[in-house]
């Protein structure tokens, strides 16, 4: 099984992650918790909340909500506490997704954090935030006229969750570093932190560089909702140690009214006749025995992207005709549930020889991490940026597209018209130049280039052989052919900016795709054998949307048809953001638990008309 994946990873952990020995930063053992419950058998009967997945999302919200000592809090993780931390297995699960017929047919390794932190503990430490173009998206497709799911109700909650060490000044003065303190909070316990080494001559060629890049602009801080080209930290602390959900919402938190059960996996949640969540089944260790835990108040899915779907298929909820397939009687149809499946894609790399080079010293690429890595530099750009020539026309001919036509077959009306809406969202967005399509890491004589936003969409289903086994993941990557075309153009600006720009005084030849990569066709077919479909970001599979568009959750996160079921992860995001997508998943969990904790004392008016189709 290992050696089928490892070559899909090797690309993505260079690229992405930097090498595995930057990554693999060890975390001592630690004694075990007052809170953790070591057996089965001696998880309480009922607790206040009952949450799925002790990860990103679920961590945060587990440390909110059992603060003020009130309420009692389970949090069920599937995975262990790890000694180490970084991306290997068994920290991540093995899943391979389906074949993406545009992409030649490759399948791609759906790399998710599998223990105490989540993804969190496995990601790459790469801290960015969208832009508020992007986020008012979320807004837009509530369909609501108000609602606070754009960036001014998220900023705040980002200041909550992430407080920034700032770069020195040695570093500020060679890189034109500008940073804005307003954007962080203070003394928040997650950390991000530039890299501790001196800005590279390479870095500084590249900042010039990019700068003259038409329609470039260099933003106030890496987080102030900004495209543009600037310095970004990493999710360290002030040491250069991994900070993620574990170190900030778990380490050297202990509460009477805490506790966590590890190594248990969650197959369903129970309902009353009314549809309202009572509890979760879960199984512990190899143990075939499955154990019941009660929730009164509400049973709170975290479990990803990914997982969180399975166990709302599994439960009875999703798409109907699906779930008659597999078998499982179905409780609500939610057409919604694992269908508007998005990732970012990207291509590993492009290649240059640079003849007179700034600097002897090649510098890996990827991410600097650590006391001696560099502070990074990323260009996040538009596509008015990318293809200045050809941004209206695509803009144009996507706009004009029948929906039905690129998605899955099986997309009911629902979903389509879902989808309708966010075709007109992204028409504007193609426009824009406060959004990023491209995100390129600046840090030397390599590059990779990515799409930030695909139009195509995936799914995640329940593989009918075995449910309960790891879900079929399919990118249907490319599955649009706007998103081919906006990889070549991308590929078009990364090939003008090394040669033609002021890059070119280097004496630079592009080695990768190289000379025999000539014509729009030879770069499409370059980029299907090249482009992975996941920058290890899914989104989008329990998306936060009204039910007549195919939404799965409401405005406060409750499960259409249901109550007291709640989903908190990735999953909710409607749309995915121009940027990695740690930082806005602790943003959505700090937003979400003081709506639950306010919930939990005035209770929402509007509970039985949850279900309805009137959003
Ligand atoms: C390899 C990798 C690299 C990444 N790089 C970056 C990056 O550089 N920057 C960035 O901002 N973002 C990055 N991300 C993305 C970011 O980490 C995720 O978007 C975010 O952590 C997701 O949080 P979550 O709460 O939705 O899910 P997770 O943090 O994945 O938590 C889900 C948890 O639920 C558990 N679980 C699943 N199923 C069950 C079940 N049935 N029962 C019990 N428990 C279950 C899982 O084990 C997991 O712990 C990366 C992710 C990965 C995997
Ligand atoms: C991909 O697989 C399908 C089904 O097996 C096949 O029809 C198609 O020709 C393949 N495409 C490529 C590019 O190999
Ligand atoms: C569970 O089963 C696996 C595979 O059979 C085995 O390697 C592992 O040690 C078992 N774990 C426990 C806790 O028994």
């Amino acid at each position: 099984m290992r050696s089928t994946m490892m070559p899909s990873l090797r690309g993505a952990l260079l690229v992405l992650l930097g090498t595995t020995a930057h990554l693999a930063s060890a975390w001592p053992t630690v004694s075990p918790h007052v809170t953790v419950v070591r057996r089965a058998e001696d998880v309480s009967e009922e607790y206040d909340y009952v949450i799925v997945g002790g990860g990103t999302s679920g961590l945060t919200v587990a440390d909110r909500i059992t603060e003020d000592g009130k309420y009692t809090v389970l949090v069920i993780e599937n995975g262990q506490f790890w000694d180490e931390t970084g991306f290997d297995l068994p920290r991540v699960y093995n899943i391979l997704s389906e074949p993406s017929p545009a992409l030649n047919n490759r399948s791609f390794f759906v790399g998710i954090g599998n223990g105490v932190g989540g993804s969190s503990l496995v990601f790459g430490q790469v801290y960015l935030r969208g832009t508020e173009d992007e986020y008012a998206g979320w807004a837009q497709l509530s369909g609501k006229k108000h609602s606070t799911w754009n960036w001014k109700g998220l900023l705040p909650y980002f200041k909550k969750a992430l407080t920034l060490n700032p770069p020195t000044p040695e570093q500020v003065e060679a890189g034109n570093i500008k940073f804005d303190q307003s954007y962080w909070g203070e003394d928040t316990g997650l950390y991000a932190t530039f890299g501790g080494g001196p800005v590279t001559k390479w870095q500084q060629s590249h900042y010039s560089a990019m700068s003259k890049v038409d329609g470039m602009e260099t933003p106030e801080d890496s987080a102030s909702g900004k495209a543009g080209l600037y310095w970004y930290p990493l999710a360290q602390d002030s040491n250069y140690v991994r900070s993620y959900a574990r170190t900030g919402h778990w380490d050297g938190i202990s509460r009477d009214n805490y506790q966590m059960i590890v190594g248990s996996k969650v197959s369903t949640v129970q309902f009353d006749e009314d549809l309202t969540a009572t509890g979760v089944v879960f199984t512990t260790g190899n143990s075939t025995e499955a154990r019941t835990v009660k929730a009164k108040r509400e049973v709170i899915l975290a479990a990803g992207a990914i997982h969180t779907p399975q166990v709302l298929m599994l439960s009875g909820i999703g798409p109907k005709a699906h779930l008659e397939a597999v078998g499982i009687d179905v409780k609500v149809d939610a057409p919604g549930v694992g269908s508007n499946f998005q990732d970012h894609s990207y291509i590993p790399s492009l290649e240059y020889s640079f003849a007179n080079p700034p600097s002897d010293v090649t510098p890996i690429p990827g991410p600097g991490y650590g006391p001696d890595g560099a502070p990074n530099l990323a260009a996040m750009m538009g596509l008015p940026v990318i293809t200045p020539k050809k941004y209206k026309d695509i803009a144009k001919r996507y706009s004009q597209q029948n929906p039905a036509d690129f998605l899955p077959a099986e997309y009911t009306p629902e979903l389509i018209e879902g989808y309708r809406h966010q075709q007109k969202f992204y028409t504007s967005l193609m426009k824009s130049k406060n959004v990023v399509f491209n995100e390129v890491m600046l840090t030397g004589p390599s590059a990779g280039v990515q799409n930030l936003h695909p139009v195509s969409r995936g799914t995640v289903r329940l593989n009918p052989a075995d449910p309960h086994a790891e879900p079929i993941v399919d990118y249907r990557a490319g599955s649009n052919p706007i998103d081919l075309e906006v990889m070549v153009e991308t590929v078009k600006f990364l090939r003008r900016y090394y040669t033609e720009g002021e890059l070119a005084q280097y004496g630079v030849t592009e080695t990768l795709p190289g000379p025999d990569v000539v014509t729009d066709a030879d770069v499409d077919a370059w980029c299907r054998e090249q482009i992975t479909p996941s920058v290890f970001h899914p989104v989008g599979t329990t998306a936060k949307m009204p039910r007549k568009w195919g939404g799965v959750v409401d405005e406060d996160l409750f499960v259409y048809g249901t109550k007291n079921l709640r989903i908190i992860d990735a999953g909710i995001q409607p749309t995915l953001i121009g940027a990695t997508t740690c930082q806005t998943v602790y943003a959505v969990a700090e937003k979400i638990a003081e709506v639950i904790l306010d919930q939990a004392v005035n209770p929402p008016k509007c509970k039985v008309k949850r279900d309805g189709p009137s959003q």
